[in-house]
This record gives C-alpha cells, sequence and structure tokens, in this order.
C-alpha cells in the first residue's frame, strides 16, 4: 500500500507573476478553499495518511493553513456554527515540511524528501496540477499490481505537446502503457499524444537515480532525469487519467476548473 505523498510546493510561480511575490500559487483560492488543499482530499481519498510539504522562504502560509486554528475554531464552537467548524478544521492527516533553500528544481525537492520515504514506495503530487476525479488512486492500483513506477499521463492536443514530456511506449491495456522513453518538450515529431502530469509513484530507487542526476544547463536537477535512469533500469508504467486536469499556472485553466465546479455544484443543488 502506497500511505506516504511528497508534494513539492517551493517554485517560484513565474507564470502567476506579480501575485506570486506574496501569495503561493498553492494557495489560489478555489471555491474559497486554496489549490494545495484539493491535492490533499486527493490523497486522503486514495489512502494515503503522511504527506511531506516542501516549502520555501516565502511559503509559510502553507503551513498556517493546515495549522490548527484555536481561537476560530473556539469562536465557532460558541457561536455553534458547526458547518462552519468542520470547514475550518485541519485535514486529518499527518503533513509534515522541509524547505528548499532556492528553487533547484523539481528532482531536487523531491529528494529532499530522502528520509521521509525510506524504503517505502511513495506518491509525488504536483499541486498545480488539479485533477478533478480519482487522481493518484488510479496510479496506485496500478502499482500494487505492477510493483514498479506509475507516472501518471493526459491525453493532449499535438500542438501544444510541445510544452510536455511526451511518452513513448507500448500500449499493455486500454489506458496502461509500458514507458520506454520520454521524450522533452519535443518541437516536432512527438513520439504520441500522451504527456506526463503531476501525479507519479515511485518506489525508492527514484531517490538513488536521483542522487546520480546532474543539474542541467539552467543549473536545475530535473524530475524527469531522474525518470529517465529507472526507464533505462527497469520497467515504468503510465496510466491515463480518468479525471479532468487544471493546470492552475495557467490563468485560464484555473478560470476554467473554477467554472467547472461551479456548474457541478449547481447541478447538485438541484
Ligand atoms: P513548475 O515549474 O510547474 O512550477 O513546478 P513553478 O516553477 O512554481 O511555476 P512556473 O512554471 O514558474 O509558473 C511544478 C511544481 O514543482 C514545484 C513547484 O512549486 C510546483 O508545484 N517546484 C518546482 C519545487 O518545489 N521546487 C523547484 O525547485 C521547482
Amino acid at each position: 500500500m502506497i500511505k506516504k505523498a511528497i508534494i513539492p510546493a517551493a517554485g517560484y510561480g513565474t507564470r502567476s507573476l506579480p501575485i506570486t511575490k506574496v501569495i503561493p500559487k498553492e494557495m489560489f483560492p478555489i471555491n474559497n478553499k486554496p489549490s494545495i488543499q484539493y491535492v490533499v482530499e486527493e490523497a486522503i481519498a486514495a489512502g494515503i495518511d503522511q504527506i511531506l510539504i516542501v516549502v520555501s522562504r516565502s511559503k509559510n502560509m502553507i503551513v498556517d493553513y493546515f495549522d490548527d486554528s484555536l481561537e476560530l475554531e473556539m469562536f465557532l464552537q460558541k457561536a455553534n456554527k458547526s458547518a462552519l467548524l468542520d470547514k475550518v478544521k485541519r485535514p486529518n492527516i499527518q503533513i509534515f515540511y522541509t524547505r528548499q533553500a532556492y528553487a533547484g528544481g523539481l528532482g531536487q525537492a523531491v529528494r529532499l524528501g530522502k528520509e521521509f520515504v525510506g524504503n517505502d514506495p511513495f506518491a509525488v503530487m504536483l499541486p498545480d496540477d488539479l485533477i478533478v476525479g480519482r487522481g493518484i488512486k488510479e496510479l496506485i492500483d496500478v502499482y500494487e499490481e505492477k510493483n514498479s513506477h506509475v507516472l501518471g499521463l493526459t491525453e493532449v492536443e499535438t500542438e501544444r505537446l510541445q510544452n510536455y514530456g511526451v511518452i513513448q511506449g507500448s500500449k499493455v491495456e486500454q489506458g496502461l502503457y509500458e514507458i520506454r522513453h520520454i521524450v522533452e518538450k519535443p518541437k516536432q515529431d512527438p513520439p504520441s499524444n500522451l504527456a506526463v502530469t503531476g501525479r507519479y509513484v515511485f518506489t525508492p530507487e527514484l531517490m538513488a537515480a536521483l542522487e546520480k542526476v546532474v543539474p542541467d544547463q539552467t543549473g536545475e536537477i530535473q524530475l524527469t532525469d531522474g525518470i529517465q535512469r529507472l526507464l533505462a533500469a527497469g520497467k515504468c508504467y503510465g496510466k491515463v487519467l480518468t479525471g479532468q486536469r487544471f493546470d492552475i499556472g495557467s490563468e485560464k485553466e484555473y478560470i476554467d476548473m473554477q467554472h467547472m465546479l461551479f456548474k457541478q455544484q449547481r447541478k447538485d443543488q438541484h
């Protein structure tokens, strides 16, 4: 069983500047909840019971958000506002934090979780990719059957593939692939229309692979380089996520997600 997840949240959020100077992308509100809460709820629904959030100096707001607010809780209790009290209670999951001193790449952020994961397989969930659907649970189900690394995939239109890591692999069954190679941001001839999305399940071998990764030309340690090492050493699967994915670093998708949840809420009320 997968019980641990790492949520790297120490990036600069450059696409969403200037607001990300003071408000982390992970705290952008969607229906009065910060976006990172959707990811934490997705983890809880998948049976994960320990999370490590990688933060940075400017992300203390995330730590404060998931803390108890005793004064507020007492106020709501006295006022008999139990529905609101449920909303402000901290999520029922153990959350640990570590700090990444500077944004040295997603691979570096994940590697900070080495002691946290120990010898256990673990999930990595990127908090700027929100999945409306089962999300990480679908990858965990594959891991339990195959006992090997699993990457979340989404189908992307050809014109947009150049923004993603695109897989080359063979189909094992409907929605499941054995990955042979990942082509980063292909300018032409993408090997498929399946892009790697911010959900992963790894064995601790990933940590050993990341130790060997050298910084790229921008000075960052890339998670993809660690994954390429795993691909060279053994089996790695890709599971097409059935849920809808929203990249909240994209203004359009951030708004699209709010519209979608709003419509869904209206439908549920009727
Ligand atoms: P992104 O590259 O999508 O996010 O990283 P970013 O750098 O914050 O935003 P943009 O692209 O400049 O707008 C994916 C996730 O990995 C985390 C980010 O916080 C984000 O949730 N990350 C990235 C780290 O924790 N550390 C890093 O060094 C880089």
